[in-house]
């Protein structure tokens, strides 16, 4: 075995791709490590180039929530692969996907299959704006839904772990219609809408957010919401590409009892290959191109490998209404473990978590309702676990500003595990 194979392999991506990686999170930038490089996954379990075993709370980012190569999902793909790759054509496995998210989830009646979610959530806003005649959108400040450059402002994931504003290369003409509210707070999208509310296009959410760290929308928030966009003719679109299938298998929009009017989807819907949809009222969905005027194409969308593996993955959780129970007793026990031990070692976290994903943050508060409450938290702190825990065999997010997931394969063992890593850790609090 070698053992310095993982410094050797990022050293030689760093010479053919930019950081060494083909999303930034995964660089470590400010953490003055290097990544492990990650060779396979099975069930709970990642492995490195080194033969370091890690229980895995990353998941992928999202999509693992069935466990890494899960023996359907694996099987789906193999055997989809020896008559189908792409054809870029009509299929009956695209026909079997759409047909199962449409009746399976609420307020979905017609689907369109993209690459990423990303392709969902512009698409979506495109779509929202040929179906409006409006330009404006307004989004929250901390949420993330791509690099689309309309997105680019006040975003959370990646931009906000960097710590920038936004992104070089996007011209002012690409956020000018980007208007920007605070999370939770209602009477801040109330100002906008109080100044231009026939302007605006679409308001667009995560309604669990994820990329500012986990922060559930309060209910009667997003009842306002949803309130203040009828009233106006603006279209509502729910971001579930994160919380789709994981906070609940029919999403976040399940807690609300609210009618979104588009949905995008990313993540989990793949099965851990690339995907994403967005999808809504027949009569909002009726606009796209060959029907209507909103022009969105794709060469690989809905590309056979990821039908099969989107279906397998989604058949199985639909089928399997008790690994929503499960995730929730792991979630739980995690919660209040990771409260317990962080009493024990008097520091001060907050616990944000719906369902099977939760954020861990070092923070003085009390709660952490939005952005600027996120920002509050104290990186340094959250860079000392993050490097402790790995060394434990922890794999986490490796910023203040993701989710942790969680996945059915895992056992209240796993939890223990990461438990007693998180008692061993002795803060270094440098902030
Ligand atoms: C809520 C949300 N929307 C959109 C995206 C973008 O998805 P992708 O990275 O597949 O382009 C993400 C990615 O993490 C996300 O969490």
């Amino acid at each position: 075995m070698d053992l310095n194979k993982n410094e050797e392999i990022f050293k030689e991506s760093k010479v053919y791709m930019p950081g060494g990686v083909n999303s930034p999170v995964r660089a470590f930038k400010d953490l003055d490590i290097t990544p492990p490089v990650i060779k396979k996954g099975n069930g709970t379990y990642v492995y490195d180039e080194e033969g370091k075993e890690y229980i895995d709370f990353v998941g992928a980012w999202g999509p693992m929530i069935l466990g890494h190569c899960d023996e359907e999902v694996v099987k789906s793909i193999k055997d989809t692969s020896e008559e189908a790759i792409a054809f870029g054509a009509p299929t009956e496995l695209e026909l079997r996907l759409a047909k199962h998210m449409c009746t399976t989830l609420d307020n979905v009646d017609m689907i369109r299959m993209v690459n990423s979610g990303t392709e969902a959530t512009m698409s979506a806003i495109k779509l929202a704006r040929g179906y409006t005649g409006r330009d404006k959108i307004i989004k929250f400040a901390g949420c993330y839904h791509g690099h689309f450059d309309g997105f680019l402002v006040s975003a959370g994931s990646g931009v906000m772990t960097e710590g920038i504003p936004g992104s070089a290369g996007v011209p002012k003409d690409s956020v000018k219609n980007t208007l920007i509210a605070s999370y939770n707070n209602i009477e801040s999208v109330k100002d906008i809408f109080s100044s231009c509310a026939m302007d605006i296009a679409a308001v667009i959410i995560e309604p669990v957010a994820g990329n500012m760290g986990v922060i559930p929308a309060e209910k009667e928030f997003l009842y306002e919401l949803h309130k203040l966009c009828k009233e106006n003719a603006t279209l509502l679109i729910f971001d579930e590409v994160m919380s789709g299938f994981r906070v609940a298998y029919k999403g976040a929009q399940s807690f609300y009892g609210i009618k979104p009017d588009l949905i995008t989807f990313a993540k989990i819907m793949g099965g851990g290959l690339p995907s994403g949809a967005y999808g809504g009222r027949r009569e909002i969905m009726e606009h796209l191109s060959p029907l209507g005027s909103v022009y969105q194409a794709g060469t690989m969308s809905g590309n056979p490998l990821v039908m099969a593996a989107g279906y397998t993955t989604l058949k199985k959780l639909y089928d399997n209404p008790s690994y929503y129970n499960k995730l929730e007793s792991l979630g739980d026990l995690l919660e209040k473990g990771v409260k317990k031990v962080a009493k024990e070692k008097g520091l001060n976290v907050v616990v944000n978590r719906r369902g099977a994903m939760a954020t861990i943050f070092f923070n003085d508060l009390d709660a952490i309702r939005n952005y600027e409450d996120a920002k509050l938290s104290n990186t340094k702190l959250y860079a000392s676990y993050f490097k402790h825990m790995l060394l434990k065999g922890i794999n986490l997010p490796p910023s203040q500003f993701e989710a942790l997931f969680l996945n059915v394969k895992m056992e209240d063992y796993h939890i223990e595990k990461f438990l007693e890593a998180m008692r061993s850790w002795e803060p270094v609090n440098n902030r």
